[in-house]
């Protein structure tokens, strides 16, 4: 693959890689800069502990690209994918979970060059497409994104269900479902017997 022009630019400034283990304190100060941009620092939970179990390894459970400056070292970015093996045509869904650029770092190509990234990625992986969520109001993020090839989705609605209506919905277990009581077996009564 070729990298889009725009990181060629700046290809000297800074490499792309794998995250390691060893990122993972910086890297969740990232992804709380995220949690607070799109608002949701309340409910952030990831502990250094946790990403280093969830992140790398064997038995990861996503994949982390970063964008390091060659000159001082510093993540100047990061993305975080996650993959669906199969759906309708068998081919592997890619999901950008997060994509972050350090405020002084943007505009530079780097968002640009994790995305390259995570396309290379993908294509590795034969995958049939790449989706993501973007806030309403950050037409920045949209601006970026389309010019990169992204599209906004209009033939399908997005839903959630959080955690309590998932809880409200496994308690009210359907009726169909339950487990019939036994019928008592009819008693005839006995024939009569002559006298
Ligand atoms: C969106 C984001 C990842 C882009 O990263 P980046 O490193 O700034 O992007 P790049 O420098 O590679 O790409 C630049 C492109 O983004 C857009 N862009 C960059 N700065 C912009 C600005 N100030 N206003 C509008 N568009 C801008 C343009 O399309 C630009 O293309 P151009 O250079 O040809 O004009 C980064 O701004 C960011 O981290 N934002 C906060 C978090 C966020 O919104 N994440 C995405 C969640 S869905």
């Amino acid at each position: 693959l070729n990298p889009h022009p725009r990181v060629r630019r700046l290809a000297a400034a800074f490499r792309i890689r794998p995250a390691r283990r060893t990122d993972a304190a910086r890297l969740i100060r990232r992804m709380r800069a995220l949690a607070w941009f799109e608002g949701y620092l309340e409910s952030f939970a990831v502990t250094r502990r946790e990403l280093d179990r969830r992140a790398f390894g064997p038995n990861a459970q996503c994949a982390i690209e970063v964008a390091e400056s060659v000159v001082s070292g510093c993540i100047l970015g990061y993305a975080v994918i996650l993959t669906t093996p199969y759906t309708y045509d068998l081919r592997p869904t890619l999901t950008l979970k997060e994509l972050f650029v350090e405020p002084d770092a943007r505009g530079l190509g780097v968002g640009t060059a994790l995305m390259w990234a995570v396309a290379a990625r993908a294509t590795a992986l034969s995958a049939g497409r790449l989706r993501w969520d973007v806030m309403p109001g950050n037409a920045r993020a949209e601006t970026f994104y389309q010019s990169l090839g992204g599209r906004r989705v209009d033939n399908w609605i997005p839903y959630v269900m959080d955690a309590s209506a998932l809880r409200e919905l496994a308690a009210s277990r359907p009726k169909a479902t339950r487990k019939q009581p036994r019928r008592r077996p009819r008693i005839e009564p006995r024939p009569a017997r002559g006298r």
